[in-house]
This record gives structure tokens, sequence and C-alpha cells, in this order.
């Protein structure tokens, strides 16, 4: 083989390749050396596993791509045990307490507190504590996945359970549709506004009540978000139509 050659060019690459992965892992082993090192993620994210325990790495792979994945969570966070130990047993002290159908608001609402405070007012708090029949945060979120809800996907969300068989308020999932369509709406404006707007007294005001919207949703008082939603979004035009002329000034 001579250089130049396709092979022997594809062979060095490789061999390169390997080269760089045999260097990332010794970097990565000093890194992790010098500091805390989370065990949970170190061992989970094993790719033997893949074959050994092909469910298990799913979950992995499902949470590192999510929100929580990006955003740098644990799996302690949620799951508790003991991140620092690589002793399958000690590490695993409980982890499945935590997120125990009825316990999730609590685990979650350890960091998404304000959306834990609206949920517990709502009739699917009362039922869930009541009997388990209504949905905590992961039936709607994921439990690894984690993720937005997008238009796209709420109403076969509430579909699952409020639907003509069920006779469970069958109107829910077209309200919410409608709701959530009108929340996406507003995204649009306030990107624009919060870009373009001069009143910035305004642009926080708006700020503030969208985040209110957004959190008092997890109440599930379905009229109430409706009116507040239309309200803002009235609100948002008004702000997008003096946004355009002081673009124009
Ligand atoms: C040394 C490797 C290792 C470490 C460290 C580790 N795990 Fe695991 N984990 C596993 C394996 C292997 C399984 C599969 C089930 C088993 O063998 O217990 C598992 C299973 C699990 C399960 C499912 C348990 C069940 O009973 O279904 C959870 C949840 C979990 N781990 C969370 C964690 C958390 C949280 C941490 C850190 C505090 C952690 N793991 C640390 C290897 C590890
Ligand atoms: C945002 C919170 C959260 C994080 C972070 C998280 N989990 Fe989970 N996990 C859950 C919830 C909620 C469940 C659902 C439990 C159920 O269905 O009863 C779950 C279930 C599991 C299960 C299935 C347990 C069973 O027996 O059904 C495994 C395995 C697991 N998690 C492992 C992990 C591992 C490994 C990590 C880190 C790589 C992790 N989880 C990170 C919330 C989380
Ligand atoms: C240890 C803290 C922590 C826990 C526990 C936690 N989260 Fe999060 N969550 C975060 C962080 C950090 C983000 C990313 C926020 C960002 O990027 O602005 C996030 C993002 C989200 C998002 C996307 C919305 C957003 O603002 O980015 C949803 C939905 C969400 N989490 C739901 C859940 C659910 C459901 C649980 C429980 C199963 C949970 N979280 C548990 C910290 C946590
Ligand atoms: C019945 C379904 C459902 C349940 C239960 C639920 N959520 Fe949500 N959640 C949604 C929907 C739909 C949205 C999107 C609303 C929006 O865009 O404002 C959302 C939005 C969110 C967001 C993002 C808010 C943002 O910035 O737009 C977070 C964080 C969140 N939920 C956390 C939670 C937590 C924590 C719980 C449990 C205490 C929970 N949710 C329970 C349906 C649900
Ligand atoms: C896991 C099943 C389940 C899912 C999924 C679900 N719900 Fe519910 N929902 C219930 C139960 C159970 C009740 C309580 C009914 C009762 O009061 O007896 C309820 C009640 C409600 C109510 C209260 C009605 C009233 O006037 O008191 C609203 C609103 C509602 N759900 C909205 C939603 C929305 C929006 C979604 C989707 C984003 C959703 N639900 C998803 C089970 C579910």
């Amino acid at each position: 083989m001579a250089p130049g050659d396709h092979a022997y060019r594809k062979e060095t690459n490789m061999i390169s390749k390997r080269l760089l992965q045999v260097f990332l892992v010794v970097l990565a082993s000093t890194v992790a050396g010098a500091g805390f090192c989370d065990e949970c993620i170190e061992c989970h994210k094993d790719p033997a596993f893949k074959v050994q325990h092909p469910k298990l790495f799913d979950y992995f792979v499902d949470f590192d791509l999510s929100v929580h994945g990006v955003a740098g969570l644990s799996c302690s966070d949620c799951h508790g045990g003991n991140p620092k130990t690589r002793d399958l047993t000690q590490a695993h002290d409980n982890v499945l307490a935590p997120v125990k159908y009825d316990k999730i608001p609590d685990t979650c609402g350890q960091c998404h507190a304000e959306q834990r405070e609206a949920f517990v007012t709502s009739e699917h708090y009362r039922v869930l504590e009541k009997d388990g029949t209504a949905p905590n945060c992961s039936t709607c979120h994921g439990t690894m996945e984690v993720d937005f809800i997008f238009v796209t996907r709420v109403k076969s969300t509430c579909l699952f359970c409020h639907n003509q068989e069920s006779d469970l308020f069958p109107e829910v999932p077209g309200q919410a549709d409608y709701v959530l369509n009108k929340i996406n709406i507003i995204k649009g404006y306030r990107s624009f506004v919060n870009t373009h707007a001069k009143d910035r007294k305004l642009v926080a005001e708006l700020d503030a009540a969208y985040d209110d919207l957004t959190i008092k949703w997890h109440c599930f008082d379905l009229a109430n978000v409706e009116t507040e939603t239309k309200e803002l979004l009235g609100a948002y035009r008004k702000a997008k139509g003096q946004a355009m002329k002081d673009r124009k000034k």
C-alpha cells in the first residue's frame, strides 16, 4: 500500500481516529479525576449496556438528549441514591422511591416550584392523591425524555383520559389545543416585541404576565386560562403594532 493510495489514506485516517479516541479518554479521566465525578452517569453511559442491558441503555440515551441532560442534571437529582460511589448497592440506595407515581410532583417540584404550587391546587392533584387515576408531571412531560409539550402533542396527551368513551370532560382536549395554539401565537409576537419595542417597561410587564400564564396553566382551570390567554394575546398584538411604528421612526 502506497501513500496517496485510497485504501492507505483510509487506514491512516482510522488509526488517527483511534488515537484521538484514546487521547480523549485519557483527557476525560484526568479531568474527572481532578474534581467531583458523577458515578451515576459514568456507569450508566457505558456502551457495553447497549448489548448487556439495552433497555437500561435506552433510558440513558433518552435522558442524555432531554432538556435535563443538556442542562447537566444527574440521575441522582431525581432518583436520589449516592452519586459519589461506584458500588452498585450503595449507589442504588432507594433510587425508585422518589419517582413513585404520586411522589413525582414533589420530585420535579424541587426545581420547578412554581409549576408544583399551581399543580397542587388542581383537580388533577386532588384525584392523584386520592386514587392515582389523574396525571402527574411525568404523564404529560415524560420521565427520562422530559421536554416541552408542543401544540401538536397536547391534544393526544389529554385525549388519553378525556375522551368520549371515558366521558371524562371530553371537551378538554379541544379546549387545551385551542388555548395552546393561542399561546403559540403569543410566542411569535413576544419574540418580535421583546426585540423591537421601545417601551421596555411594557415589555417587562408583558413578560411577567406571560410567565404567570404558563405557570397558571398547571392549575388546570382551563376556562380561566383561556380568558387570560385571549387578553394577553390582545395586549401583545397592540404592543407589536406600536413596535412596528417605533421601527419606522
Ligand atoms: C457501577 C455502575 C452503576 C452505578 C454507579 C449506578 N448504576 Fe444505576 N444501574 C446499574 C445497572 C447495571 C442497573 C441494572 C439493574 C441492576 O443490576 O441493579 C441499574 C439500574 C438503575 C435503576 C433502575 C432500578 C430498578 O430497580 O429498576 C435506576 C433508577 C438507577 N440505576 C439509577 C442510578 C442512580 C440514581 C445512580 C447514582 C446515584 C446509579 N444508578 C448508579 C449500574 C449503575
Ligand atoms: C427529571 C427526573 C429524572 C432524571 C434526571 C432521571 N430520571 Fe429516571 N425516572 C424518572 C421518573 C419520573 C421515572 C418513572 C418511574 C415510573 O415510571 O414509575 C424514572 C424511571 C427510571 C427507570 C425505570 C425504573 C423502572 O423500574 O421502571 C430507570 C432505569 C431510570 N429511571 C434510570 C435513570 C438514569 C440511569 C438516569 C440518569 C442517566 C435517570 N434515570 C435520570 C425521573 C428521572
Ligand atoms: C435538579 C433540578 C430539576 C429537577 C429535579 C427537574 N428539573 Fe426540569 N428542568 C431543570 C432545568 C435546569 C431545566 C432547563 C431550564 C432551561 O434550560 O431554561 C429544566 C427544564 C424542564 C422543562 C422544559 C421547560 C424549560 O423551562 O426549559 C420541563 C417541561 C421540565 N424541566 C419538567 C420537569 C419534570 C416533569 C421533572 C420531574 C420528572 C423535572 N423537570 C425535574 C431542572 C430540573
Ligand atoms: C396534564 C398535563 C400536564 C401535567 C400533569 C403537567 N404539565 Fe407541565 N405543561 C403542560 C403543558 C401542555 C405545558 C405547555 C404550556 C405552555 O406552553 O405554557 C406545560 C409546561 C410546563 C413547563 C414549561 C413552562 C414554560 O416555560 O413554557 C414546565 C417547566 C412544566 N410544565 C413542569 C411541570 C411540572 C413540574 C409538573 C408537575 C408538578 C407539570 N408540569 C405537570 C402539561 C402538563
Ligand atoms: C391520566 C389521565 C388524565 C390525563 C392524561 C389528563 N387528565 Fe385531566 N383529568 C383527569 C381526571 C381523573 C380528572 C378529574 C375528574 C374529576 O373531577 O372527577 C381530570 C380533570 C381535568 C379538568 C378539570 C375539569 C373540571 O372542570 O373540574 C381539566 C380542565 C383537565 N382535567 C384538563 C386536562 C388537560 C388540559 C389535559 C392534557 C394536557 C389532561 N387533563 C390530561 C385525568 C386526566
